[in-house]
This record gives C-alpha cells, structure tokens and sequence, in this order.
C-alpha cells in the first residue's frame, strides 16, 4: 500500500462539521494549477457556504477549463498562467490556492502576494531557503495571509503530541528520532512531476519529510536550527526494473527520475536538542522506526504507518515514573472532528476573514524547508554544514 492516492485518503474522516463563516461575505477565490491536489482543495472550497471559484491556471492548455468543468463549476475564468490570471484578476480575488508542483511554488506565491492576494500554498513551503526567504520578504510586506498546506496540523492525535510536549511530562526534551517511508511508494499514479528535477525539485524529503519535521518540530516550538550532516540517495527510482513503476513504464520514469528517494540527517537544534532523522520513497524494509521524543523525565513513542504521509499510526505510550515506578501510559487514538483538508481551507479562510495569524505560518515552515535544503547541501558537499538563514 503506497502513493499518494493513498495517502490522501488517509486524510478522509466520517463526517464534515463546519465551523460557519466568520461573516457573510463571499470569498472569491483562485486556484493555480489545476492538478491532482487541486482537487482535495476543490472538494473542501465548494463545502464551505461562503466561498466563489471565480479563477484558474494551468500551464497545460486546456487543463484547468476541464478540470472545472469536471468539477461542473461554471463561470470560471481560465489562464495559462499564475502571471496572467493574477495580471487581469487580482482586485476580483480575495485568495488563491497554490496547487503547482514545487519548483512552482515561490514565483506564483510572491506574485499573487504582491497583488494583493492572500495565498495558501501547499506543501512543502518551496525548494530551497533563498526562495523560502523571498516568498517571507513578500508575505512581511504585503501583509496579506500566507498559510502553507500542512493538513496533518489540524488532526487531533498530531495537537496532543504537542500538549504532551508542553506539559511538562517529558521534562527537558534532547533527543527526537523521527521520519517514515514505505517500501514501495514512489509516487507516480498521475505522472512524473514528482520525481523531475525540474518540476519536483526535491522527491521524498520535500513531498513526506516534511511532515515528519513539523510532526515534532511543531510539537516543540519549531527550534532553529543550526547544523546539519544530511544524506541522500536514489537507488530505487532511477531503477529501471523498480517493482513499483508500472511494466510500461519503467525504462521511462527510471530515465526521468531526478530526486531523492531516501534521505537521512543528524540536525543539531538550537537549546541542544539532536534530531535524527530519515525518510524513504522506498526501501527494503517496512518501516525505518516510530518516531520517539526521550526527555529527562519521560520518553514518548508515536508509532509509525506503513505508508508514511504524516499521521500517528497507532496508540502512542509515554514511558514515565510514577511514585519512582517504571510506568507506560498509553494514549488513546482520538477522533478529529471534521476533514483535515477542510479544516486546512476553512482555518485559512478564517484568517483571511478575521485578519487573524497563518494556521501553518512561515515563521515555522521557514525552518522546516531551511532543514530540507541542509540535508540537499549537506548531502552534496558529503559534510556536515551549518545552517544560516537571512533576516526576513
Ligand atoms: N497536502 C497534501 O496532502 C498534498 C498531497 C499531494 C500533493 N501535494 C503538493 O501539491 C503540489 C502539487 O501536487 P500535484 O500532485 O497536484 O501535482 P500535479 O503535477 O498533478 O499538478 C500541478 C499542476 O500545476 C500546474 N502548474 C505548474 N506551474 C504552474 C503555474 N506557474 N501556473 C499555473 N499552473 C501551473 C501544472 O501544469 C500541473 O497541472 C506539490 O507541491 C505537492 O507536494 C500536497
């Protein structure tokens, strides 16, 4: 079981509860890039009461006026491009969705910024830390809301590793091992923009690493960080007789793959916390481990999925004393009220509304992707590097 079909579905809960619109006006949104996750944005936009779709883009012609119509959204004002359709719409938009691929993610960010849009940009933030600080340079000066697609934040299970952090339980926190992969889980079901160079950027330390890092960093107040010994590897996709690419398709996606499919690093953070980290596409191996936070005065386990996109795979136990006895406490999985996608759309739009902080702000994503374009950096260089991120 692997993919990202697969994952997305991980993400669909029972039922919808609405949180209802902050006011009764009508938020006139835009998609750019009309692919597969813009579906997932879709679903959760035409749910909320009071929400209009009144743009898209896609560089691939005819590709968004389909997708609208499969949709069957009417009315809605194609483009080739983020740069015309924010050109002629920008004062007819309230927001934007940006659903491109990641290499893709700064220039249409910055600009619908600069026109005056508010954006939720999906995961990961972009591709490398100058681009991260110029997309923050142009949130700073627009003033706008600026929220990235971490859906995983919204799930309960996710908010009580953070409760449990902050407690107090664990005491000081100075170890975490975190990360997952799957055995075989490249993800091409819908193409290769994932695994290009010039679409994708970064392969499964962009598309699932970063959940790993915001599951703990988020938990602990996303510490900056400052060194990193980074590795990477691409064994299995550039792999023509891969069992996971379809028989047709091997020799092809083999010959395009440009990315990561496995990637490991020991990051020292600021207040002398080390984590150790890996991610894998794939691997010949279930699982690389359950993540696990140790502190001098309990230790916390969150077990792992077997296709790794950023939830708790199970029952976590917190490992502590009581009354100077060796105790384990298990914590029950708890129950998210709602559909992670459509809390991320509809806690965006809340912000938008109320002028209230980003959900998922790029003052913490800023140093999930500074810690992704380490391990790049440092995997290249073959050392360990320190990591330095400009002023905003
Ligand atoms: N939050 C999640 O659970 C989740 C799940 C899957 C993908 N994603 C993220 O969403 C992004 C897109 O993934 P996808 O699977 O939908 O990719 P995709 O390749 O299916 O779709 C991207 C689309 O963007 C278009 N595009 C690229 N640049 C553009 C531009 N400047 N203007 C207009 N259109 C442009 C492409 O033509 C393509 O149709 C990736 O960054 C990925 O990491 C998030």
């Amino acid at each position: 079981m692997a993919g990202t079909e697969t994952s997305l579905n991980a993400f669909e809960t029972s039922h919808v509860e609405q949180n209802g619109p902050v006011t009764d006006k009508k938020m006139r949104i835009g998609i750019i890039g009309t692919g597969w996750i813009a579906g997932a944005h879709m679903k959760a936009y035409l749910n909320q009461p009071d929400v209009e779709i009144v743009a898209g883009a896609d560089l691939i012609p005819g590709k968004a006026e389909k997708f609208f119509s499969d949709w069957g959204v009417e009315n809605v004002r194609c483009y080739p491009s983020h740069k015309e359709m924010l050109d002629d719409e920008s004062l007819a938009l309230d927001a934007v969705s940006i659903c491109t691929y990641n290499r893709q993610h700064a220039a249409p960010t910055i600009y619908a910024l600069e026109k005056g849009v508010h954006v939720l940009l999906e995961k990961p933030m972009c591709v490398t830390t100058e681009e991260a600080i110029e997309i923050c340079r142009a949130e700073k000066k627009s003033g706008k809301v600026l929220s990235i697609g971490f859906q995983p934040r919204m799930d309960e299970n996710m908010k009580m590793i953070g409760k449990i952090c902050r407690s107090g339980e664990l005491g000081r926190i100075y170890y975490i091992q975190t990360g997952g992969g799957r055995r075989r889980g490249i993800p091409t079901p819908f193409g290769t923009t994932f695994i290009e160079d010039e679409t994708a950027g970064i392969g499964a330390l962009a598309d699932i690493g970063c959940y790993s890092l915001d599951m703990v960093l988020n938990a602990i107040g996303y510490p900056k960080p400052l060194t990193v010994s980074g590795y990477k590897s691409a064994f299995f996709g550039t792999d023509p007789h891969y069992s996971g690419y379809p028989d047709s398709k091997k020799a092809e996606y083999a010959g395009k793959f440009g990315v990561d499919d496995f990637a490991a690093a020991f990051i020292r953070l600021e207040g002398d916390i080390i984590l150790d980290f890996r991610i894998a596409w794939a691997m010949n191996i279930n699982t690389p481990g359950d993540t696990i936070i140790l502190g001098t005065k309990g230790g916390l386990r969150i077990p792992s999925t077997d296709c790794w996109n950023g939830t708790v795979g199970g029952e976590m136990t917190l490992y502590h004393e009581v009354a100077g006895v060796q105790t384990e406490t298990r914590i029950p999985i708890l129950k998210t009220n709602g559909n992670l996608f459509e809390l991320k759309i509809r806690t965006f739009l809340d912000a938008c509304k109320n002028g209230t902080p980003a959900p998922v702000p790029t003052s913490q994503i800023l140093y999930n992707q500074a810690i992704i374009d380490g391990i790049v950096r440092s995997a290249e260089a073959g050392r360990e590097i320190e990591i330095t991120i400009p002023e905003v």
